[in-house]
């Protein structure tokens, strides 16, 4: 079963036609990922699939009910959570009052302050820290539980290990692991192909606004035509 259909998705920044049609679905309790070079459109599929950029045309199903015209607060209660790129920590607030931010809405579920500690002990640990001294990799572990604490049903990534260094990355890997476990639907947008690979069931690979190549995981690491073609790698 699809968590997540979005179909035809014609996308425009002004007159630049950004997504040219695409088609992409996340199946259910599974690890679905977006790969493609720089600026080939992946974080606009993002940003239309959350509400913050409104699609042309085409359609976004969330279970059944379709979010191409929702406002993207709507979405977010819906039970879509978002790690955006870049992160979007907030710098002069606390790890722990950014990790309550969504507390007033949040759905009912089983994360809580609690379990994003267990998950980042290193984010327990510096609960009292400052947006502004925290190292690149506990940003993006703060993003990734500030995510969770809205008990999402899909949590969407959007490069969360850009800038970090190869150790930091493989800490994350496990963590994403220990994640997926839970059964928790993903869809996960990344640059570094080890990580993609490691952690993926389906992926999507985008060149120019368009999906190129839809398969599994293993496939796509097998054909060094298709990797060197549009991931130049
Ligand atoms: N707000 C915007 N206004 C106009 N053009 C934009 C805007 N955001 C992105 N673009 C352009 O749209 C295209 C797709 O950008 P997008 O950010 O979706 O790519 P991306 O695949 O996420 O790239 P990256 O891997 O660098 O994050 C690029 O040509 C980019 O320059
Ligand atoms: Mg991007």
């Amino acid at each position: 079963m699809k968590a997540l259909e979005a179909t035809g998705i014609h996308t425009y920044y002004g007159e630049s036609h950004v997504l040219q049609g695409v088609d992409l679905g996340v199946e259910e309790g599974a690890v679905t990922s977006l790969l493609g070079r720089n600026g080939v459109g992946k974080t606009t599929l993002i940003r239309t699939i959350v509400g913050f950029t409104r699609a042309r045309s085409g359609t976004v199903m969330f279970g059944s009910t379709a979010i191409q015209r929702m406002a993207s607060h709507r979405i977010a209660r819906l039970g879509i959570g978002l790690v955006p790129q870049g992160r979007r920590i907030f710098r002069s607030l606390t790890v722990e009052e950014q990790l309550l931010l969504p507390a007033s809405w949040r759905a009912k579920g089983e994360w809580d302050l609690d379990r994003v500690y267990q998950l980042f002990p290193r984010l327990k640990e510096r609960r009292q820290h400052l947006g502004s001294q925290l190292s690149g990799g506990e940003q993006s572990m703060l993003a990734v539980g500030r995510a969770l604490m809205t008990n999402p049903r899909l949590l969407v990534m959007d490069e969360p290990s850009e800038g970090l260094a190869p150790v930091i990355i493989q800490e994350l890997e496990r963590t994403f692991k220990s994640l997926i476990k839970t059964g928790l639907t993903i869809l996960l947008v990344e640059q570094n192909f080890g990580l993609a690979m490691a952690l993926a069931d389906t992926v999507y690979v985008m060149s120019k606004g368009q999906i190129v190549y839809t398969g599994t995981a293993q496939d796509l690491s097998e054909s060094h035509e298709l990797r060197h073609q549009y991931l130049g790698i």
